[in-house]
């Protein structure tokens, strides 16, 4: 069988069809990635839930309460990573995303289940202090909804699969690089 790693169109093609997979797929080890962000008092970092993945638009879309820390980030630099990491196949897939803001789409709310609408409605805010856990409230709200799109700037690929190990980077043109 052939190797995605021996060309850099395939393996452009290739973790393309694996980030899609992870949006497809909640078992998927690419669906649960890492968003890191520039916030205000320095990097923060938290696992998202990946919610599609366009090859053809550079795009990525990962799905958020308003009123969240990652937001506010973004707000202020909108410049954030995408860390991907599938233990089974060892590789290492880095997103250097560009975000934009997709506020209370209604077509995208039609698609979210009912018990991930639980995670847009939480009362009081993500964040707040509250005096113990039962005390939080949760009310599905669209308001609270949003899709932040990531413009896919550079894909920085490392295979451990591979003796030696293999990476490139697509910054949208493909290039070795020693690991
Ligand atoms: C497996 C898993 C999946 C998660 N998926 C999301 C998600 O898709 N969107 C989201 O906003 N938070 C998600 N979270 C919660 C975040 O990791 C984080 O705790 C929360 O969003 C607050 O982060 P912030 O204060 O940095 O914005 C998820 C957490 C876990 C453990």
């Amino acid at each position: 069988m052939s190797d995605p790693f021996d060309r850099l169109g395939t393996l452009e093609a290739h973790i393309w069809a694996r980030l899609a997979e992870g949006a497809a797929d909640a078992r998927d080890p690419f669906r649960f990635v890492t968003l890191a962000t520039i916030g205000a008092d320095g990097p923060e970092a938290r696992t998202v839930g990946l919610r599609r993945a366009d090859r053809a638009a550079r795009e990525v879309e990962v799905h958020s309460d308003l009123r969240t820390a990652k937001v506010r980030a973004l707000e202020g630099d909108p410049r954030a990573e995408i860390l991907c990491w599938g233990a089974a196949v060892q590789l290492q897939v880095r997103l250097r995303v560009r975000v934009t803001f997709l506020p209370a789409d209604p077509d995208r709310w039609a698609r979210v289940p009912d018990e991930a609408r639980l995670n847009y409605g939480t009362d009081p805010a993500p964040g707040t202090a509250i005096p113990a856990p039962e005390t939080l409230r949760r009310t599905p709200d669209i308001a609270r909804f949003v899709a932040l799109l990531g413009r896919v700037e550079r894909i920085d690929v490392v295979s451990l699969a591979h003796d030696p190990h293999r990476r490139a980077i697509f910054a949208p043109e493909g290039r070795w690089v020693a690991p």
